[in-house]
C-alpha cells in the first residue's frame, strides 16, 4: 500500500513541475484523492457491494469534482492534474502512467450495456476539456489535445487535435516500421535510413522505400484484381534483391576509387 502512495507522488513531481514537497502532494491534490477513493470504491464494487460503491464514489465526487464510476479500471501512476470536471464511465479502462487535465470526459455514446467506454492505453495524456467518446482504443503514447472530440480509434503515439479529432502526428514507430520491413526486404540492413538521420542519402533512401512501399502496395491490389478476373499473370514470383549483389556493387565502387 505504501509502495503505491509512493508511486503515486512520485507520479505527480514527474508530470508537474508546480509540485515542492511530498506534504503538499498528498493535500493539495483533488486527482489524487479521487484515485485513492475510486480504489475503495472499486475494490467494493468487486466485492459485489455496488450500492456502497457508487455512494463512495459520489462521494469522491462532492470531494474533488472527479466522478469515477467504480467499474472503471485504472492502472498504475495514473495522475489527474487539477481535476475538476472529469468524468469517466463505468466501462473505461485506463493503462499505466496516463494523464488527463480537468474537464475530460471518457464516456459512451450509446445506451447499450457491454463496453461503451474508451480504452486508454500506457502513456496516454488528455488534455483539458477533451472528450473521448466510445468503446474504442487510445494507443500507447498517444496524446488528445485539449478540447479534442475523438469518436475513433487513435493509433499508439499519434497525437489528435480538433472537432472531430484529427491526427497531426502518425507515429514515428509505425513508420520506421514500415520502412524496416521494407528494407529487410530488399535486403538492405536499415541502418541510417530513420527521419531525423542528417544524411541527405540515407535521406534520400528512406524516401525511395516508402515509395517502393506504396507502389508495392499498389501492385498487391492490381495483382488481386487480375486474379479475381482469372489472370494468372501474378502467380510469377518477382525476382528476389540479395545482399550480395549490393555487396558486389560496394566492392565494384570501392574498387573504382582505389
Ligand atoms: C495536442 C498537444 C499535445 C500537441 O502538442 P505538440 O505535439 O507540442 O504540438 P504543437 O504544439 O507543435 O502543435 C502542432 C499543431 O497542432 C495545433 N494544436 C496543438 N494543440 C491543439 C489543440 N488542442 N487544438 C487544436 N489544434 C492544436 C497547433 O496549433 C499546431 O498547428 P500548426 O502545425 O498548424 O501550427 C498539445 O497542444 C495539447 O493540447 N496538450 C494538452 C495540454 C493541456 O491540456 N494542458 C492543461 C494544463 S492545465
Amino acid at each position: 500500500m505504501f509502495e503505491r502512495l509512493r508511486e503515486d507522488i512520485q507520479s505527480v513531481f514527474h508530470r508537474d513541475p508546480a509540485a515542492r514537497n511530498a506534504f503538499e502532494v498528498l493535500t493539495c491534490y483533488p486527482g489524487m484523492h479521487a484515485i485513492w477513493i475510486h480504489r475503495l470504491s472499486s475494490a467494493l464494487w468487486g466485492m459485489g457491494w455496488k450500492w456502497l460503491a457508487r455512494l463512495v464514489s459520489n462521494f469522491g465526487r462532492w470531494l474533488t469534482g472527479i466522478e469515477i464510476h467504480p467499474g472503471a479500471k485504472v492502472g498504475r501512476r495514473f495522475f489527474i492534474d487539477h481535476g475538476m470536471g472529469i468524468v469517466i464511465g463505468e466501462t473505461a479502462e485506463i493503462g499505466n502512467d496516463v494523464t488527463l487535465y480537468q474537464g475530460v470526459t471518457l464516456g459512451g455514446t450509446s445506451w447499450n450495456k457491454g463496453k461503451r467506454h474508451p480504452t486508454l492505453e500506457d502513456g496516454v495524456v488528455v488534455g483539458a476539456g477533451a472528450k473521448v467518446l466510445g468503446p474504442f482504443t487510445v494507443g500507447a503514447g498517444a496524446k488528445v489535445g485539449s478540447n479534442a472530440v475523438v469518436t475513433k480509434a487513435v493509433p499508439a503515439g499519434a497525437t489528435v487535435v480538433g472537432i472531430p479529432g484529427r491526427i497531426i502526428v502518425k507515429s514515428d514507430d509505425e513508420q520506421e516500421a514500415k520502412r524496416k520491413a521494407m528494407a529487410e526486404k530488399l535486403g538492405f540492413d536499415a541502418y541510417g535510413v530513420s527521419e531525423d538521420m542528417p544524411d541527405p542519402v540515407a535521406r534520400a533512401i528512406g524516401q525511395l522505400l516508402d515509395h517502393l512501399q506504396a507502389v508495392d502496395g499498389r501492385l498487391e491490389d492490381m495483382c488481386g484484381a487480375l486474379k479475381d478476373l482469372g489472370s494468372p499473370y501474378c502467380a510469377k514470383d518477382l525476382p528476389e534483391l540479395r545482399e550480395e549483389d549490393f555487396a558486389c556493387v560496394k566492392g565494384k565502387d570501392e574498387s573504382q576509387a582505389s
